[in-house]
């Protein structure tokens, strides 16, 4: 495994890699990783036949009072799991690779970005879209490797590749979780042991919806309003927002059917996570 922070040389290595015809595999990440970035690898190892991780705290999709300087930085411990993980190469670059100082060009997915997430953290998905663009002309992948976790933000990229044809096939893995439910993020060592505990609440309210639908209900409003009253029993949990949505567009629908995504986010503490279930499309 090799650890390249220069984007020309890694640019230069896949380049290499597909002309010999090697199908490459690319997995987007901030670091800090966890079981759930690393199902990701694992399945890029076994749909490509050469893998490349990105680690790299992107301060562009991070807002001027969040978490940006105390974002987990593990740079040693990752590489050590991602060579275990059997990644050929880490694309780890600094910050003024990424935006050298003279950088003033931004990719935005309108009508999109604004919403769940991006209602509640302005500029953000400009953020994500914007280095994901630049990762991807660096990377030139075949397949690249994201979270359902983060539905909002695969909806968003997956609209950007459709909209500036980008030749990248996007895979969607699911989310990994704790034993009690909770999703795993890079977050949740932000939490103290009662929040911890408080935090399952998301993945209750989850379920929650999921019974309901499970016994025939189908109207989103009321679904809404079973949800919300499971995260209400939580007292320190401040809800953001409970939304069930079309899992393409993000706009709000009124019964739910396959593709239909129930997404909540809330903050404990100085702490915000997020979490989804999606209701699969049928096949006819
Ligand atoms: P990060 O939060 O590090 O996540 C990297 C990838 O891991 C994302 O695709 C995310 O959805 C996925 N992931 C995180 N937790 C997961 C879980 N519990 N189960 C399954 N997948 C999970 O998302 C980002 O970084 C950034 O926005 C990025 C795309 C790298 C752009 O900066």
């Amino acid at each position: 495994m090799l650890t390249i922070s220069s984007a020309g040389e890694m640019a230069a290595v896949v380049r290499e890699a597909r002309r010999s015809g090697k199908r490459v595999g690319f997995v987007p990440t901030m670091g800090a990783l966890h079981p759930g970035h690393l199902s990701l690898v694992h399945t890029a190892r076994a749909q490509s036949d050469v893998v490349v991780t990105s680690i790299f705290v992107n301060p562009a999709q991070f807002g001027p009072k969040e978490d940006f300087s105390k974002y987990p930085r593990t740079f040693e411990k990752d590489s050590g799991v991602l060579a275990a993980a059997k990644v050929d190469y880490i694309f780890a670059p600094s910050v003024e690779e990424m935006y050298p100082k003279d950088a003033s060009t931004w990719v935005e997915v309108e009508g999109i970005s604004d919403k769940l997430d991006g209602k509640s953290r302005p500029g953000h998905f400009r953020g994500v879209t914007t280095v994901v663009s630049k990762l991807f002309n660096i990377v030139q992948p075949d397949l690249a490797f994201f979270g359902q976790k983060d539905a909002a933000q695969v909806a968003i990229v997956r609209k950007m590749v459709r909209d500036l044809n980008f030749d990248v096939h996007i895979v969607v893995c699911p989310t990994v979780r704790e034993n009690d439910g909770l999703a795993m993020s890079s977050r949740n060592v932000y939490l103290n042991p009662e929040q911890r505990k408080q935090a399952t609440v998301l993945y209750r309210a989850l379920m929650r919806v999921q019974l309901l639908v499970d016994r025939g209900e189908r109207n989103a409003a009321k679904l809404i309003a079973a949800g919300k009253q499971v995260i209400a029993e939580e007292a320190a949990v401040r809800l953001d927002y409970f939304e069930i949505v079309d899992n393409d567009t993000l706009d709000p629908v009124t019964t739910v059917s396959g593709g239909a995504l129930v997404a909540v986010a809330a903050h404990l503490g100085e702490t915000r996570l997020i979490d989804n279930i999606v209701f699969p499309k049928r096949r006819t």
